[in-house]
């Protein structure tokens, strides 16, 4: 029923490993919880009740592309799932629509599932560009050959302590929904990302489109990824979200 998944960005240990041991995450009832890891950290195993995923994928396949890691690799460590196109990727490292394209498609030829991140920066939203920019950034997975899910991060409240409050995220999950409604397709899972904390987890899961979040910095913290995920949990067994 709730989709958690953490990014540890480039922060994380084997010893911060062992400290998810103690926490019940396989007990927490009708909520996945995910780990999307630092390269070096994705042959550990996991604790139960946690999936283990990549942050990252190379656009390229096998060969000479030093510093790479590409998708065969990241199935043989037991990963299941990559992030793509995250902000921080998109701004830091210039990665383009293509390269996200080729990415996605590399994981779906491997069999990995993408979560494939969207938003916009402040100046963007501000100037009436939100749906231009989601779509723009969208159009990268066509033709959708595999499994996915999509995290809208608001470049604006990402590691800014400023989240997107429920009306905000509302307008740009219902942008995506109808994306893939264009297309003739059903939407995939949404999760909200940026600055989701113990504080506004039970405030945006009663946004019936957040099917879960993508969570950076609490995410470190065993006790706050359960939290939020135990918020976003009793507010859907509680209410019946809107729309
Ligand atoms: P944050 O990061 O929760 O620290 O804002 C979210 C993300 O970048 O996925």
């Amino acid at each position: 029923m709730g989709l958690i998944y953490g990014n540890w960005k480039s922060n994380g240990s084997k010893e911060l490993i062992s400290q998810f041991q103690e926490t019940p995450f396989a007990e927490a009832r009708g909520l996945t919880f995910a780990i999307a890891l630092p390269a070096t950290l994705l042959t550990c195993a996991l604790p139960p009740g946690l999936k283990k995923g990549a942050q990252n994928v190379s656009a390229y396949g096998p060969g000479a592309y030093t510093g790479e890691v590409h998708a065969g690799m990241l199935l043989e460590s037991g990963a299941t799932f990559s992030l793509v196109g995250h902000s921080e990727r998109r701004q830091i490292f210039s990665e383009t629509a293509e390269h996200t394209s080729l990415k996605i498609h590399h994981l779906w030829r491997a069999g990995l599932s993408g979560v494939f991140c969207v938003g916009e920066t402040l100046q963007e939203r501000e100037s009436g560009q939100l749906p231009t920019i989601l779509h723009r950034q969208l159009n990268a997975l066509l033709p959708i050959q595999g499994d996915l899910l999509i995290a809208y991060e608001p470049v604006w409240a990402i590691g800014t302590g400023r989240a997107a409050g429920p009306s905000e995220a509302e307008e740009a999950h219902a942008i995506i929904e109808s994306w893939f409604l264009d297309q003739g397709l059903h939407p995939p899972a949404i999760l909200y990302g940026g600055s989701v904390s113990t504080e506004n987890a039970a405030a945006l899961a009663r946004v019936g489109r957040v099917a879960g979040f993508l969570i950076g910095g609490a995410s470190l913290k065993p006790s706050s990824l359960l939290a939020i995920g135990q918020a976003f949990a009793s507010v859907r067994q509680s209410s019946t979200p809107s729309p």
